[in-house]
């Protein structure tokens, strides 16, 4: 089994979202790459692989944790590699592969849920080469091994370790920072009301022959956008193509407008793009005549 197909079992997994708030973590230790997912409510909030070996953000709104917690990234990074040392051990140790562990694959997928009326639930399940392994029943902290040919006194010979993930996934407040902490917080950034406002960079382009005036904003949050046309400061509606907003991978989105108009049109006349965000105390200007012309084949992608 190849690490993409590891991957897309961890990303296949995951239920329905009710009002309460979750957070899932999914692991996966593999000869290629090691990875870590991390979700909120279903979507991916920021991602760790082992050939980057940084924690990239898929969201714009961990920008804002960034600002108040200038460890923020370092300590997700940090427990991460931590957590894919001790899956990969504890694992290994427990199916006998300790000499061999170079071949195999180690999955964890983890998390907690925190209902409104502050009831908190967690789930935490093994897999090894593909197949599931163990699980914890977390309310009785008792471990349930997918096959009865498992041992599991290797994997948790005290029974200590079911009871410290049992407190990391349901406990909230602790000392050390739990799963329940982390969900607040990120749903507390999460909240769009907190959201900083991010400018769009603007641009003007025309491939070089085409009548098409390409009007492109992109990296703002949040998503609502204006993009117009002025012909001599009067609206123009007619020959204009509003595409939709697009997300980019950031969190931030693009949205771009064509406006078709013939070049004599382009020389008698003043025409502008107008773009407004509620990040921008004044719209945004961009005067047609200042437009970069795009040459070659290399921009089909117009
Ligand atoms: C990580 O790097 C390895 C080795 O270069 C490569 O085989 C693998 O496809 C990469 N995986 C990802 C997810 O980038
Ligand atoms: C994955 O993590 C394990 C345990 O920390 C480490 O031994 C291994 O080298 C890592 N693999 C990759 C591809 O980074
Ligand atoms: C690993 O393999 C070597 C040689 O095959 C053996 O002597 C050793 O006991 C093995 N170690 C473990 C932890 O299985
Ligand atoms: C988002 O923030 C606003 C303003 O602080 C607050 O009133 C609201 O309850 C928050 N929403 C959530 C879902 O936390």
């Amino acid at each position: 089994m190849g690490p993409s197909t590891v991957l897309l079992i961890l990303l296949g997994y995951g239920g329905v979202s009710t009002a309460s708030h979750k957070l899932q973590y999914f692991i996966a230790v593999t000869p290629a790459v090691n990875f870590t997912s991390v979700k909120l409510d279903g979507e991916q909030v920021e991602y760790y692989n082992s050939n980057i070996t940084k924690v990239i953000s898929n969201t714009a709104w961990t920008k804002n944790i960034d600002a108040d917690v200038p460890d923020y990234r370092e300590s997700v990074r940090a427990r991460i590699s931590g957590e894919h040392k001790d899956l990969q051990h504890r694992l290994s140790q427990a199916v006998g592969a300790a000499n061999h562990t170079a071949a195999h694959t180690y999955q964890w997928m983890y998390g907690c849920e925190l209902d409104d009326d502050g009831t908190a639930r967690g789930s935490d399940q093994y897999g090894y080469d593909g197949e599931d392994f163990i699980s914890l029943d977390v309310k009785a902290g008792v471990w349930k091994p997918a096959k009865k040919t498992y041992v599991t006194h290797k994997w948790d010979p005290d029974g200590h370790y079911a009871l410290d993930q049992k407190r990391y996934l349901t406990e909230q407040n602790g000392l050390k920072k739990k799963c329940i902490d982390w969900l607040r917080m990120y749903v507390f950034y999460s909240n769009e009301s907190l959201e900083r406002k991010v400018r769009p960079e603007a641009s003007l382009f025309q491939k070089h022959s085409s009548p098409e005036v390409v009007c492109h904003a992109t990296g703002f949050f949040p998503k609502a956008v204006m993009i117009s046309w002025q012909k001599d400061g009067e609206d123009v509606h007619e020959d204009v193509e509003l595409r939709e907003t697009l997300p980019n991978q950031d969190g931030s989105f693009q949205k771009r407008s064509i406006l078709r108009v013939p070049a004599e049109e382009l020389q008698k006349h003043t025409y502008t793009c107008v773009i407004q965000h509620s990040s921008l105390e004044k719209e945004l200007v961009l005067p047609v005549s200042e437009r970069r012309i795009l040459r070659g084949r290399r921009n089909t992608f117009l």
